[in-house]
């Protein structure tokens, strides 16, 4: 098997797979022979990034995680659609950075229920297909603001936060189903994430096939070993 064939006859779902570091996953995972199903609410750019992509490998759906029913249907068409699941990337997210006092509660809600419990929705659906499939990998897409404060982070850094510890649980739950657990922490991405506020500034940040390159690595490392925690920045930020 070449290097290019290392995902060759697996599955994955990558959520938010329609833009950005879920978009490049899916291109880079679709790229070394996996089957894959993206998800994200607007119907129309989950379709372009199907096209782009472009084969019967490539499959895609709309879904909002924070719908455990969607979630379900999803899944489902995937394990139908391919014939199973090895793979689940939970990386769909969302951002909203206000102080605390002026944060809107549908705002902290999106925030919180996109963040964190559709991650939950997301491995309670696909943990019977990973289990039925003799195992394989989650990979939560978490960030280095899971770990570092700052203003108007109340909301992401917590979402993020719980999101680790989350991970951390579910990595000692299923360790012994084969199913191993990640989470990788990029800091500064060049995205539209936080309508494109994210992208400011963008030469000395990281991109988001950096990140799919790393998530490569996680999912392709030997049966033996974990990388349970993944911390990645840009090399030389700006001073
Ligand atoms: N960019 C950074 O600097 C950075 C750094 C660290 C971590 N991250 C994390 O990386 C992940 C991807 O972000 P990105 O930078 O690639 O941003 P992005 O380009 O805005 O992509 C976010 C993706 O998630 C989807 N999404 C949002 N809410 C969703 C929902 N409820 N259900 C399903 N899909 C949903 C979006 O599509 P729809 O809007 O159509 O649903 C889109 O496909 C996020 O978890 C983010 O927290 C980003």
């Amino acid at each position: 098997m070449t290097d290019t064939e290392q995902l060759s006859g697996k599955v994955a779902i990558v959520t938010g797979g329609s833009s950005g570091i879920g978009l490049a996953i899916a291109s880079t995972f679709h790229a070394h022979g996996a089957s894959v199903m993206i998800g994200a609410r607007d119907g129309a750019r989950v379709e372009r990034a199907r096209k782009a992509l472009g084969d019967e490998r490539v499959d895609g759906a709309p879904l909002d995680v924070r719908d455990p029913a969607q979630v379900e249907a999803v899944v489902a068409r995937a394990v139908e659609r391919f014939g199973g699941l090895d793979i689940l990337i939970n990386n769909a997210g969302v951002g909203g950075f206000e102080k605390i006092a002026d944060q809107s509660l549908d705002e902290w809600r999106g925030i919180i229920d996109t963040n964190l419990s559709g991650v939950f929705y997301c491995c309670r659906a696909a943990i019977p297909h990973l289990r039925e499939h003799g195992g394989g990998f989650i990979v939560n897409i978490s960030s280095l603001a899971g770990k570092n404060a700052f203003k108007g982070g109340g909301a992401y850094c917590a979402s993020k936060a719980a999101l680790n510890m989350f991970s951390e649980v579910l990595m000692q739950e299923v360790r012994h189903d084969d199913i191993r657990v990640s989470y990788v922490m990029p800091g500064s991405v060049t995205t539209a994430f936080d309508g494109g506020r994210a992208s400011a500034g963008a030469d000395w940040k990281m991109t988001a096939e950096d990140v799919a390159e790393v998530v490569l690595d996680v999912v392709s490392i030997n049966r033996r070993t974990l990388a349970s925690r993944v911390e990645m920045r840009p090399s030389k930020p700006n001073k």
